[in-house]
């Protein structure tokens, strides 16, 4: 687990040891590891050093200000799905050029806004949204650049809710489109086409589909430069898994050797935009234990962090990897790590093997830097827990948890 580590019985982040980063701040939250973000980003901007190319974070995976502000100071760029995401990559400095807007369902508002900001590209998802750019462009008498996103029927692998590039999911443009989608673009003198994007699915554990789709795209690419327009841009999205259990999965440079002699034949500009790959393992969720309840011959260890912290293991019947912060790590009970949500599906681990705890005692999830905080929720009127980062043997609260006051700030009671 890059940035976190054990040290003298405890888990460390960097050279803070957990348990003092939760005396200071409380449970649950969410540690991050600067360095260890750095140093992942850094593994995929090498692997493509080679080609002129922009790693695009991406922000859906870990939103976090300071963590987007450190990758932006390394040279990346954001990719962006909403008006939001596109307000905090620019609040943490990424550069407007840099930025990629995704997403099947921007609004007038948010296109309007990204024109305004100058960002590098839309990633157009579908032919009502070139039509829809290139209006709001036209009124604001500016060129929208856009990357058009084909869905190319490859099977990435993974999970059925984070497939997205199979014909049946709602992503991208149809191959067999293809002909309108370019009567349409010719049609629109507000967009630039330039670019084309696939991105197929996540926590990809195979290189196989990545190449499958790269050279789809190849081909296509060849084909529209045929047809007159000039793609000098091949955007292959994110998708690169990591490690949450033992999976193996493929190196930066694996990927790349199957994805950059395509490049290099279309003599093409690369983005990318990794999401998990970079935070995923950078992150940790601490919680306490409330209680260990037993119940008939089942142990449950109650935490006080749930599914409005990590929603993954009850969304996608994810695991996480948990271990208690001090203390020997020899497994000695089967226990079910549950939440204090009122929702069956509100567990972190069922039927594990965790060495004993006591009420008090603190755990870390794992592989929580990414899909975690972001998809955070205030159910069961939970605040947000604190974000920390952390950086050698510093370490800061990156966002505060919220308050009971924070919960009903927008609210007005109707009285
Ligand atoms: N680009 C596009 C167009 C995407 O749809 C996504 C993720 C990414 C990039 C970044 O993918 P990554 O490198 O992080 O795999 N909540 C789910 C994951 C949803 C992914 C959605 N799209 C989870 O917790 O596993």
């Amino acid at each position: 687990m890059h940035g976190f580590h054990l040290k003298n019985n405890r888990w460390h982040s960097d050279g803070v040891p957990l348990s003092r980063i939760a005396e200071k701040v409380g449970t649950p939250c969410y540690v991050y590891s600067l360095p260890a973000f750095e140093s992942q980003f850094g593994e995929i901007d090498r692997a493509y050093r080679s080609v002129p190319h922009l790693v695009a974070y991406s922000l859906k995976a870990n939103g976090n200000l300071s963590v987007i502000r450190a990758l932006a100071r390394l040279g990346s760029g954001a990719d962006v799905v909403s008006g939001g995401e596109l307000f905090k990559a620019r609040k943490a400095g990424v550069p407007a050029e840099k930025v990629i807007f995704a997403g099947v369902g921007k609004t007038d508002d948010e296109i309007a806004y990204a024109l305004k900001e100058g960002i590098g590209y839309f990633n157009v998802e579908s032919i009502p949204e070139i039509k829809a750019i290139n209006e709001v462009a036209r009124k604001m008498k500016k060129i929208a650049p856009i990357a058009i996103r084909f869905n190319p029927d490859v099977d990435p692998h993974t999970h059925h809710y984070i497939t997205t590039g199979k014909k049946e999911t709602k992503f991208g443009v149809y191959l067999g489109d293809l002909e309108l989608v370019m009567k349409t673009v010719r049609e629109c003198r507000s967009v630039r086409w330039t670019a084309v994007h696939a991105h197929i699915g996540s926590q990809m554990t195979q290189t196989g589909p990545v190449g499958m789709a790269a050279r789809v795209v190849e081909k296509l690419v060849l084909r529209l430069r045929r047809e007159g327009f000039a793609i000098h841009t091949v955007n292959l999205g994110g998708g690169y898994g990591i490690d949450y259990r033992g999976e193996k999965p493929p190196k930066a440079s694996q990927y790349a050797r199957l994805v950059l002699p395509v490049i290099q034949r279309l003599n093409a500009t690369l983005i990318l935009e990794p999401g998990r790959f970079i935070s995923g393992n950078s992150g940790v969720l601490l919680m306490r234990v409330i209680y260990v309840k037993q119940s008939g011959s089942k142990t449950f260890y109650i935490v006080d962090a749930g599914m409005s912290e990590l929603i993954r293991p009850s969304l996608y019947d994810a695991y996480h990897r948990i271990a208690p912060a001090l203390g020997p790590q020899k497994p000695v009970k089967t226990v079910d790590v549950v939440g204090p949500i009122c929702e069956s599906g509100d567990f972190f681990a069922k039927n594990r093997k965790l060495p004993l705890a006591r009420r008090g005692d603190l755990l870390v999830v794992f592989s929580a830097g990414a899909y975690g905080s972001v998809m955070g929720s205030t159910y069961n009127a939970r605040p947000l827990p604190p974000e920390v980062v952390v950086r050698g043997t510093r370490f800061q609260v990156a966002r505060q948890r919220q308050t009971w006051q924070d919960l009903v700030r927008l609210e007005k009671i109707w009285s």
